[in-house]
C-alpha cells in the first residue's frame, strides 16, 4: 500500500492539523509505503514572502520530524525539490473541467476569506491531484476538508485513463478520521489558522496557559450540571486524556459541583503532558539542522526516482517527447 499526503508551511502546526491528519499519517508510516511532503509550491498561492515561506518550511520539516516522522519509514520531502509535479499539473490541467474547479469549496471558502482569486489558487486542486497521481498512491490520509480535492483527484485521474488508457494513473482514496474530523478551536469554530483560534502543537507553556483558560464557556455556576453537547473543552479533552480521564469529565459535567476554571486546568495538563515528548525531540533536532537538510535531501531523491518514473509513462502516453 503506499500512503500519500501533503502540509502547507502556511504558519505554525496546530492541534487541528496534529489530530485532524498527521497522527493518522504517522500511524499509517507503519503500514506502508509513505511519501509525506511540504507542500511548498501550494503555500505560494497564499505567501508571497520568500524569506518567510523558507522559514516555514523548515518549521515544518522540525515540527514533523519532532511528531514522529520517521525518515527509516517514510520518504519525507520538499515539494519543490521535486518540479515533475508541475508537469504533470500542466497535463492534468487540459482535461480538467472547468466546472469540476468551480465546485471546490476551498477555493470558495478562501476567496470569501478575502484572499484575492488569482490563477493559481483556482487551478491548487489540479496541483493537488498531481502529488497524490505522480507517486500511484493508494491512500490519502487527509482532514475532512480536504476529502473533496482528493475526490477531484479521482475524476481527473478517471478522465486521464478515459482519454489516454485504461490503467495509466491509480485511483487514490481519502482516508479521514471520523473521530477527529474536526477539532473545534478556543471559540468553539473549526480550529483553523485564518480563525485566530488555535493552540499551536508547540505553544510556550504561558501562551497555552493563557488560551486554554481563556476558552469562552457559559455563565452555568460551578454547582449546576454544564452541557457536554458542544463543549470545546471536552472535545479537545478527548483528543489529549485518557479515556478514563475523559469518561470523569464528562460524569463532573452531568453531576455538576465543579466549575469550568477546574476543568480547564485539567485540560492545560493534558495537553502540557501529551506534546511533552514531542518538545523534547523538537529541541534536539532544532540543535542539529544538517540533519534535517539531509533527511530532505534524501527524501527528494526517493520520491524524484518514482516520480520520474509516471511522469515519463504519461509524457509517452499523451504523445510528448
Ligand atoms: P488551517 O485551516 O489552519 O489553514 P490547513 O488547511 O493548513 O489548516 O490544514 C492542514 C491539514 O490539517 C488538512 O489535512 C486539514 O484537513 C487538517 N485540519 C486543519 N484544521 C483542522 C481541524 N480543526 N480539525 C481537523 N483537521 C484539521
Ligand atoms: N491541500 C492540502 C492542505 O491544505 C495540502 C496538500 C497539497 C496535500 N498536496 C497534497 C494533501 C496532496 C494531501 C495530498 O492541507
Amino acid at each position: 500500500m503506499r500512503i500519500l499526503s501533503g502540509l502547507q508551511p502556511s504558519g505554525r502546526l496546530h492541534i487541528g492539523n496534529y489530530f485532524g491528519m498527521m497522527q493518522a499519517a504517522l500511524h499509517l508510516q507503519e503500514e506502508g509505503e509513505a511519501y509525506y511532503f511540504i507542500a511548498d509550491y501550494h503555500s505560494l498561492t497564499s505567501i508571497h514572502d520568500g524569506k518567510l515561506l523558507r522559514s516555514h518550511v523548515r518549521d515544518l520539516a522540525i515540527d514533523f520530524l519532532a511528531c514522529g516522522l520517521d525518515p527509516a519509514k517514510s520518504v519525507f520531502f520538499r515539494q519543490s525539490d521535486v518540479p515533475e509535479h508541475c508537469e504533470l499539473s500542466w497535463i492534468l490541467s487540459t482535461v480538467t473541467p472547468m466546472g469540476l474547479l468551480e465546485r471546490c469549496h476551498s477555493y470558495k471558502d478562501k476567496v470569501a476569506n478575502g484572499i484575492k482569486p488569482s490563477h493559481g489558487l483556482f487551478a491548487y486542486p489540479v496541483l493537488m491531484a498531481a502529488d497524490i497521481l505522480i507517486y500511484d498512491a493508494d491512500v490519502v490520509p487527509v482532514g475532512k476538508d480536504q476529502k473533496q480535492h482528493v475526490e477531484v483527484t479521482r475524476d481527473i485521474a478517471i478522465k486521464m485513463n478515459e482519454t489516454f488508457g485504461e490503467g495509466l494513473l491509480k485511483l487514490p482514496l481519502p482516508r479521514i478520521r471520523e473521530d477527529t474530523a474536526v477539532v473545534p478551536g478556543l471559540d468553539g469554530q473549526k480550529m483553523s489558522k485564518s480563525y485566530d483560534n488555535t493552540i499551536q502543537l508547540f505553544e510556550e507553556p504561558a501562551a497555552l496557559k493563557k488560551k486554554i483558560m481563556g476558552i469562552k464557556t457559559d455563565s452555568t455556576p460551578v454547582e449546576s450540571p454544564k452541557a457536554v453537547e458542544g463543549s470545546s473543552i471536552l472535545a479537545l479533552y478527548k483528543l489529549v486524556a485518557s479515556p478514563a480521564d475523559y469518561d470523569q469529565m464528562v460524569q463532573d459535567h452531568l453531576n455538576g459541583g465543579v466549575g469550568y476554571g477546574d476543568f480547564k486546568k485539567r485540560l492545560l495538563q493534558a495537553t502540557s503532558d501529551f506534546f511533552a515528548p514531542f518538545r523534547e525531540k523538537r529541541a534536539a533536532i532544532t540543535a542539529d539542522p544538517a540533519y534535517v537538510d539531509r533527511v530532505l535531501a534524501e527524501g527528494a531523491e526517493k520520491a524524484r526516482a518514482v516520480a520520474r518514473k509516471t511522469l515519463a509513462r504519461v509524457r509517452d502516453a499523451v504523445g510528448l517527447g
